[in-house]
């Protein structure tokens, strides 16, 4: 059984399509609520689903009010899944779901997420790497205070790759004294783990982080059938900045070019930017199609204020020029070399628009200016 709210039909399109696909019964909630039908009987085996938008990093209130008083009547344990369609930030929308289902003694099942109290995978996903690498891995996760031992093994069962993860909490097994250190270690270490993911200057992720995850965008990309699309762009005479106006305006365009770009790709598990030299950025993304993608990068540069103002009033203009390319372009099949194949067909565009006149996209098809 199928819960779906929808405001304007995105839900409600995503709510029909799963019940096609697994044969299952649709509810609206919000004609369900006006009619007071709270009281649904699952038959054995059926599985429980909830289809909603997300308003305001949030689900909406009238799915929270419906799930409040939902009486459900089931015989065995059911599984439980949530799907929200969404802008691009889902916010605090999945744990208040979870609250609400916990409420009514439900909690989602099947997501990794939800185990760990999350709403979007961990920067350093066990499974995913040891999936990638066909290896086995360790590590431990510190959550609320509680200590937990990861272990994870990949496995190959009926010709597909599945990773297996054992989760052993340790919380109480050093002794207290000892435990505030060690708890106390591994929290800092974990700061300073995500710190040293993150250039400190302008606040993008570092070449490490992408050396560690772009292949992991690629088999996510692969997995939800879309595209993985790059664009890597170079910033436009940017020593001449530095000579004229010194190096702390150019730190400083550099943050405002950046912090433009975070607004818009820095969405876990769908999308980031790397700072991948000096003045040499990545953006990389899971987009539906590469047209899309370059309307996209192409639009928000356009609309973009490419200039600084220097304490003293002074105008700074500055440019960049980027070049694009996509995952299905190159057709290599070892997700562990598909930047290797990628990064030439960018980097290479890039520079037939510096060669152009710069303060342009070239996409392979199309140079565009801005
Ligand atoms: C009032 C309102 C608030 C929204 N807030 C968010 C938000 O916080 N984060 C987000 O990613 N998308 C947000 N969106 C976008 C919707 O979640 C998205 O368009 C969704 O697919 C709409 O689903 P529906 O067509 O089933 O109503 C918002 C949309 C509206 C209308």
């Amino acid at each position: 059984m199928i819960f779906y709210f929808s405001g304007t039909g995105n839900s409600y399109h995503t709510a029909r399509k799963l019940a096609e696909g697994l044969g299952d019964r649709l509810v609206n909630m919000a004609e369900a609520a006006k009619a007071e039908n709270y009281a649904y009987t699952l038959a054995p085996g059926e599985k429980l689903g909830f289809v909603f938008p997300v308003y305001a990093w949030a689900p909406p209130k009238a799915v929270e009010d419906f799930i409040q008083n939902l009486e459900l009547y089931y015989t065995d344990d059911i599984y439980t899944y949530a799907v929200c369609t969404c802008g691009q930030s889902v916010g605090e929308t999945m744990s208040i779901l979870e609250g609400c289902l916990q409420e009514n003694g439900l909690s989602l099942r099947g997501s990794c997420h939800a185990v760990w109290g999350r709403s979007f995978p961990c920067e350093y996903c066990l499974s995913r790497h040891v999936v990638a690498s066909r290896s086995t891995g360790m590590k431990t996760e510190l959550v609320d205070g509680r200590l937990f031992l990861v272990f994870a093994k990949f496995i190959f069962l009926e010709g597909r790759a599945y990773s297996l993860e054992m989760v052993s909490e340790v919380t109480g097994l050093f002794g207290f004294e000892r435990e505030k250190r060690v708890l106390g270690e591994i929290s800092r270490l974990q700061q300073e783990n995500s710190r040293l993911m993150r250039d400190p200057l302008t606040d993008c992720y570092s070449r490490h982080y992408m050396n560690e995850h772009f292949h992991h965008y690629v088999q996510e990309a692969k997995a939800r059938g879309q595209e993985l699309c790059v664009a890597l762009f170079d910033m436009d005479n940017f020593k001449d900045i530095n000579d004229r106006y010194g190096h702390a305006t150019g730190d400083e365009v550099l943050r405002s070019c950046c912090g433009f770009w975070l607004k818009y790709f820095d969405v876990p598990g769908k999308s980031f930017l790397t700072r991948y030299g000096g003045d040499e950025f990545v953006i990389t993304a899971i987009t539906d199609s590469y047209g899309a993608f370059c309307d996209n990068v192409s639009h928000l540069a356009s609309a973009m204020r490419r200039t600084i103002v220097l304490p003293d009033g002074e105008i700074i203009p500055f440019s960049f020029t980027m070049g694009c390319a996509f995952m299905g372009e190159v057709g290599v099949e070892d997700e562990l070399s598909v930047w290797d194949a990628l990064f030439p067909l960018a980097d290479a565009r890039m520079y037939r628009g510096k060669n152009a006149g710069r303060n342009c996209i070239v996409t392979g098809t199309d140079t565009v200016r801005w």
